[in-house]
């Protein structure tokens, strides 16, 4: 049984040497991988149909054998790819010239170093056809234009799904519309907890220069997105798409200042609109 093992490492050897000589340095369609692929599942099955074969030979003269028709059979693969001429006739091809001592043998080329010289000869045709002659495929220049261009078309899709908008990027709206958006969303969701106009009820009044949170555009987008659970105003992230989010943020920073009847006394510090220095945290 151990020489069947020597005999599977030296074929799963002899396979890697084949993979590594037989194919080109180009990585084009990973054709070195299949091929080492196809190499090693080839051993794997040499060996388990060898164990089987063997374990109904009985014989010690016919187990030999066979072993010795496989170390044979991948001998000549790899000979007649690296070109070598046999042992007995290496005498022949002996050159005359002896430099201190060391022979060289003739050899001619070997295929496995023909095949990737004429191999990248003709790459190099089918290449300048390919990009150069018939334009087929982009050259590089036009591969990075196309990417861009693909990346910019993401984007907008993505700021239109409105999955790009967040504290980080948002911005106040001052459109007519926005803000008429803005307001219905703050009567049908926020008017019961700050008043209709506002003025505050169980929530902070929106309308005075008072603010716990801040009142940048970045910082009630945030409040309102994540809200404050433990003091009592819930997050709307589940209920109102960022863009309404962002609305009824724009519309309770446009109200500051309208000075409603009924408003709640001042919560948190001064903030005059336009200097909100507290930090987001996002
Ligand atoms: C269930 C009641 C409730 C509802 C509904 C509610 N809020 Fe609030 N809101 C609160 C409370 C309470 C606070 C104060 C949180 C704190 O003390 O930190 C608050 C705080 C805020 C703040 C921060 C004010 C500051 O001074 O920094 C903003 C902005 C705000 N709410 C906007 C909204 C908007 C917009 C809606 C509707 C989408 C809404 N709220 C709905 C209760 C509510």
């Amino acid at each position: 049984m151990k020489s069947f093992f020597t005999i599977t490492i030296a074929a799963i050897n002899n396979g890697l040497l084949l993979a590594q000589t037989t194919t080109p340095a180009t990585d084009e369609f990973n054709l070195k991988g299949y091929i080492e692929t196809a190499i090693i599942i080839f051993a794997v099955l040499l060996a388990i149909g060898s164990w089987f074969v063997l374990s109904f030979a009985t014989d010690k003269e016919k187990e030999k054998k066979f072993y010795c028709a496989i170390l044979f059979s991948l001998n000549w693969i790899k000979n007649k790819i690296s070109g070598l001429a046999p042992l007995e006739k290496e005498n022949e091809l002996m050159m005359k010239e002896n430099y201190d001592g060391i022979k060289e043998l003739n050899n001619s080329i070997p295929p496995w170093f023909n095949i990737l010289f004429y191999g990248t000869v003709i790459f190099a045709i089918i290449y300048m056809f390919d990009f150069h002659v018939l334009k087929t495929s982009p050259l590089q220049e036009d591969e990075f234009k196309t990417e861009v261009s693909t990346a910019n078309y993401e984007k907008e899709l993505l700021i239109k799904s409105g999955k790009l908008l967040t504290e980080a990027t948002v911005i106040q709206l001052k459109d007519v519309g926005a803000l008429s958006s803005g307001k219905e969303t703050f009567i049908s969701k926020c008017s019961v907890c700050h008043g209709r106009l506002g003025e505050g009820l169980v929530g902070p009044n929106l309308t005075d220069n008072y603010w716990i949170h801040g009142n940048s555009i970045q910082n009630v987008f945030k409040v309102i997105r994540v809200g404050v659970p433990a003091k009592g105003m819930i997050s709307w992230e589940s209920q109102l798409s960022p863009q309404q989010i962002q609305e009824v943020a724009s519309y309770v920073i446009s109200l500051q200042g309208t000075n409603p009847p009924n408003g709640k006394k001042p919560e948190g510090q001064e903030i005059k609109s336009g200097s909100d220095s507290l930090k987001v945290t996002i």
